[in-house]
């Protein structure tokens, strides 16, 4: 069923586990998302990057999202992630989006949350979430040869401006650099799991963990422990739907069905969400 950010979020709060945000491009990777969700009754977040929006279309997005979450058991949401400007909130939103995150985080702190707060002040107007971003997350969602990142101390979030920038903004939730990395990186990211303590000891909003592809999975669970509630990734589901295409390109070059190409493709996006369900705890909730 089409749901709500804060109520999902809010029982996962409770019961101590994470919900996946799980990026698409194409509605294939949409309803494979979906379904896989409903197979483990876990609560499910959607969501897409502006590129993916804009590749797409944020109408088509929306009402491909409403058609195929209406017909679940489980909860979902349509979320927006990194919106960069005032204008992709607006386009989600007009659309049908019920959940925007709005990122300030490469603009100076004042800039952030003023961009932020007006966007938390059209949005409460409406009834949609807001996910602001303190701390800046390194990295893109692609495959990083080199080993690790070097993260710069001050990119990492600091728990009193994270508390000041949320009583600021009156965002809903705060995405938070605590080590995590957007993409792979050979060896596994490591969170900085005392900060992150910190920052839950002085912000009672919900928070967020972006780059959820390739961090060790002792660190996912206990940052859920912690008190992290939504989980971002993509990275991994891009490896797997292009991985799955390039090796049935490569085991049938002449085929040109993309019906035939592509079940293989969302086996593998299939399996990644089914281990990221697993993972965060989420499975068997609804
Ligand atoms: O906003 C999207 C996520 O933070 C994705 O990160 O590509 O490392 O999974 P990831
Ligand atoms: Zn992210």
């Amino acid at each position: 069923m089409v749901a709500s950010m804060g109520e999902i979020l809010a029982r996962a709060k409770k019961d101590k586990y994470g919900v996946g945000a799980f990026n698409f491009t194409n509605i294939e990777v949409l309803e494979t998302i979906l379904k896989t969700a409903k197979r483990l009754r876990s609560p499910v977040i959607a969501e897409t990057s502006e590129s993916e929006m804009n590749f797409l279309g944020a109408e088509v997005i929306a009402a491909s999202f409403n058609v195929l979450a209406e017909k679940l058991t489980v909860p979902a949401v349509l979320h927006l992630d990194h919106g960069k400007s005032f204008s992709s909130v607006e386009m989600a939103v007009s659309a049908g989006y019920s959940s925007v995150h709005i990122d300030g985080s490469l603009l100076t702190d004042p800039e952030n949350i003023k961009i932020t707060r007006a966007v938390a002040d059209y949005a409460g107007e409406r009834g949609i979430f807001v996910e602001g971003e303190i701390g800046r997350i390194p990295g893109t969602s692609t495959v990083h040869k080199q080993e690790g990142m070097k993260i710069n101390l001050t990119d990492l979030t600091d728990p009193s401006a994270a508390a000041s920038f949320f009583a600021a903004t009156k965002v809903n939730c705060l995405a938070v650099s605590i080590g995590n990395l957007h993409g792979v990186y050979p060896g596994r990211e490591r969170l900085d799991l005392n900060r992150l303590g910190a920052i839950t000891e002085v912000v009672r909003g919900f928070l967020s963990l972006h780059g959820g592809s390739g961090i060790c999975e002792a660190d996912v669970k206990s940052a859920i422990q912690l008190g992290i509630q939504k989980i971002n990734v993509n990275t991994e589901l891009r490896q797997a739907f292009i991985g799955g295409i390039r090796s049935e390109m490569a085991a049938n070059p002449e085929e040109i069905r993309p019906y035939e190409v592509l079940p293989e493709a969302l086996e593998r996006v299939a399996k990644v969400v089914e281990e990221k369900i697993y993972l965060f705890g989420s499975d068997g909730k609804y």
